[in-house]
């Protein structure tokens, strides 16, 4: 062989050797339709890094990993590859209540082990799983010598972005997530701007950072939507951005009490970092990817929860009819109210009964500093019978759900959750609704800290051993743990329907659920308490409004997904509205969901079957804009007839100038049948799809003749 080739294979090994320090060749892990890949690779530095394509096109260009600790070197550079493995999964699950019973959970993983080459040879995995909607990733940190117990200062996880995109975005609250959100590109995202909004008890936006889900839409008309799963000992995660370069960078919710991120002991994991993606809007609807990157379920059977409809003396207090305090002399929670309202719920098919106010302390909730030990969640007012309203919905087939404001002072709470579920369950009473309203004591913790992500975990498993069922407000977000922990049932965590009987900012605007059912509602489900029907909160809130039509209200049963659904109005406002019958038809608990349309904060149409019956119902919204929505029924089992009941916006109907115009229309459709909605600016449509009876056969028109 000529001395020449030798030299130059031999340069070519140094050229390889050195491209190698620059940048190993990638690890690669493909969505089993091959369309979403990731490459993992260390970069010049020796940091790992990512970067994500979808059909070829760059998503996610290089992005660093890392981490920052208290008294230790960040975890950055200087590292090594020093293992993968990858591996596959194809399984369905099912879930004992939510959108849809079977749930296929398909993925390739890569697992990639990553060690510094320095004396301390600290190391970690980063696992990547990869869908056809999606990817999650996390680091795992198995034991070690060199790294025990961290202080975490910061995560650094990166998400270059590679485009100015739309995004539908709400701050980086470390406080609270009832924001309205808003539509800009990257570059004009501008949290600060938030700050200080006059409905909030409790706020906090340090930095110019987006709270997740955070969704988006590139140029190339591809949906996008950045959150994380299974969220445990481990603070919430909010997205820095960066205006000029579209960067996204991992801002974790901190302590100021104890001046860090999260405290950690090895071994251990980071939630999942996810990000779905979709050619279509409703796709994101769609997905599965939050739940299946969570654990199945460690409580086996919970059929003791089931999914409900209910109603609340409630709403009359947000309206101001009543009062939670009894001292005020308007106590809303009284035994005879109760049973107004069980007698109202049993005549309508409804379930749950949920009573605020009940318990003594509300003279103390709001605007006081000192809320510790105010609230005891076992000792009823004097004109409250609990255990009588107990019986009395017991006899009339109605269910109550208990109530535990905490007013933020959850050291209380955590001394009280033995005794107050302890009374729930000798009651038999399977589910309460948690609140946080306020500043967190102690001092300089947050609602979405690592502090309280525990605390909000405790709850939700001590509830279990009680066979309670918890629907949490001012929560920490949902990060898909239903799926492991399936009592954890619902959660405000959005402007909900409350916003527009007291906030001075005109309340939720009408594309505010057009935008929340690509956003929010990718976490999880949502107690929003829809079914407002006295839309101008007449005579009581003069100058506030609900900002949508009727119709929209019915719609939102469907397409805001929660096992528990409010029917939220006082009952008078109900009596005689044949619109009522909407509602004690309409099923919460899901066979299959399909998003039949939609577009972020314009519109969306969902069709789903109720579980154990073929009945359909379809809800369809639309934002300030009127639409005509061409829906095909192609959902529907092929050659049945089903009765439909169309409950349509009216020809001048209006969110603002006509907001209770409404048409009941009944015809008979099938599998065939191609329909077209009109909804009217702020309207919407709600359709019952039941099986045709021989009568409906007989007195029905088809559709259109
Ligand atoms: C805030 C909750 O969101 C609301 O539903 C509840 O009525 C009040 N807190 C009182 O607990
Ligand atoms: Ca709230």
């Amino acid at each position: 062989m000529p001395r020449k080739t030798t030299f130059s294979l031999f340069a070519l090994a140094i050229l390889a050797f050195a491209a190698c320090r620059q940048e190993q060749p990638a690890l690669e892990v493909s969505s089993p339709s091959g369309k979403l890949k990731v490459e993992l690779l260390l970069d010049g530095k020796g940091q790992p890094a990512y970067l994500v394509t979808y059909d070829g096109k760059l998503l996610v260009d290089t992005s660093t990993l890392g981490f920052e600790f208290k008294d230790a070197s960040p975890l950055a550079g200087g590292m090594e590859l020093t293992g993968q493995a990858s591996s596959s999964k194809n399984e369905t699950w099912e879930m004992p209540w939510g959108e849809q019973r079977e749930v296929v959970n398909h993925y390739n993983e890569l697992a990639a082990t990553f060690q510094e080459s320095d004396e301390l040879k600290r190391t970690y995995r980063i696992v990547f799983r990869v869908y056809d909607d999606g990817l999650g990733f996390r680091y795992e940190f198995p034991e070690q010598p060199n790294l025990k117990d961290v202080i975490i200062m910061d995560e650094n996880t990166q998400f270059q972005l590679t485009g100015d995109h739309t995004c539908w975005w709400q701050p980086g609250d470390w406080d609270i997530y009832e924001h309205l959100y808003n539509t800009a590109r990257i570059s004009d995202i501008d949290a600060f701007s938030k700050r200080g909004h006059p409905n909030l008890a409790q706020s906090f936006i340090p930095e110019n950072a987006v709270n997740t889900p955070v969704t988006m839409k590139t140029a190339d008309g591809l949906y996008l939507s950045f959150h994380e799963a299974a969220l445990y000992d481990y603070p919430g995660m909010t997205l820095k951005v960066d205006n000029n370069t579209f960067l996204l960078q991992s801002e974790l919710v901190g302590s100021d009490r104890l001046k860090l991120k999260a405290e950690k002991t090895v071994p251990f994991e980071t939630p999942w970092r996810t990000m779905q993606v979709s050619e279509n809007a409703g796709g994101l609807i769609e997905s599965h990817l939050i739940l299946n990157l969570n654990e199945p379920n460690k409580l086996g059977d919970v059929s003791w929860f089931q999914p409900t409809k209910y109603v609340g003396i409630w709403w009359e207090m947000h309206l101001g009819k009543s009062s939670w305090d009894m001292a005020s002399g308007r106590h809303g929670a009284t035994t005879e109210n109760a049973r107004r309202y069980i007698d109202f719920a049993a005549a309508n098919n409804i379930g749950g009964l949920l009573v605020e106010g009940w318990n003594t302390g509300w003279e103390h909730w709001i605007g006081f500093e000192d809320r510790e030990g105010v609230f005891d969640f076992v000792t009823p007012y004097p004109d409250y019978d609990l255990e009588e309203v107990v019986r009395y919905g017991k006899e009339k087939g109605v269910a109550l759900i208990m109530h535990h404001e905490t007013s933020a002072a959850p050291r209380t709470y955590d001394q009280q959750l033995d005794t107050a579920f302890a009374l729930m369950q000798k009651l038999g009473i399977h589910a309460v609704k948690t609140g946080y309203v306020g500043k967190i004591i102690p001092k300089g913790e947050y609602h979405h800290g690592q502090w309280m992500v525990n605390h909000y975990q405790r709850v939700v498993e001590t509830a279990a051993r009680y066979q309670v069922a918890v629907n949490a407000h001012e929560p920490i977000k949902d990060t898909g743990i239903r799926r492991t922990w399936p009592n954890f049932i619902s959660r405000e965590g959005l402007r909900g329907q409350e916003f527009n009987a007291w906030a001075t900012d005109g309340g939720n605007p009408p594309e505010h659920l057009p935008i929340i059912a690509f956003t929010r509602m990718l976490a999880g489900p949502i107690d929003y308490t829809p079914g407002i029907f006295n839309i101008k909160l007449d005579p009581y809130k003069p100058d506030n409004q609900v900002n949508t039509t009727l119709a929209q209200q019915l719609a939102l049963y469907v397409v805001i997904y929660s096992p528990i659904q409010m029917a939220a109005d006082l009952p008078e406002f109900y009596d005689n509205n044949p619109a009522l019958q909407f509602i004690r038809d309409v099923g919460v608990n899901w066979e299959t969901s399909k998003v039949l349309n939609g577009e972020v904060g314009d519109f969306v149409t969902i069709a789903r079957q109720e579980r154990g019956t073929d009945k359909w119902f379809l809800g369809s919204i639309t934002d300030e804009n009127s639409r005509n929505l061409a829906v095909k029924l192609d959902f529907l089992p092929a050659g049945k007839k089903y009765a439909a009941t169309l409950y349509a916006d009216g020809a001048d109907a209006h969110w603002n100038d006509d907001p209770v115009n409404f048409t009941i229309q009944k015809f008979l459709v099938d599998s065939a049948t191609e329909m077209e909605l009109r909804l009217a600016p702020g309207g919407g449509a709600a359709m019952s799809l039941l099986p045709a009876t021989e009568e409906d056969l007989q007195s029905l028109k088809a559709y259109g003749e």
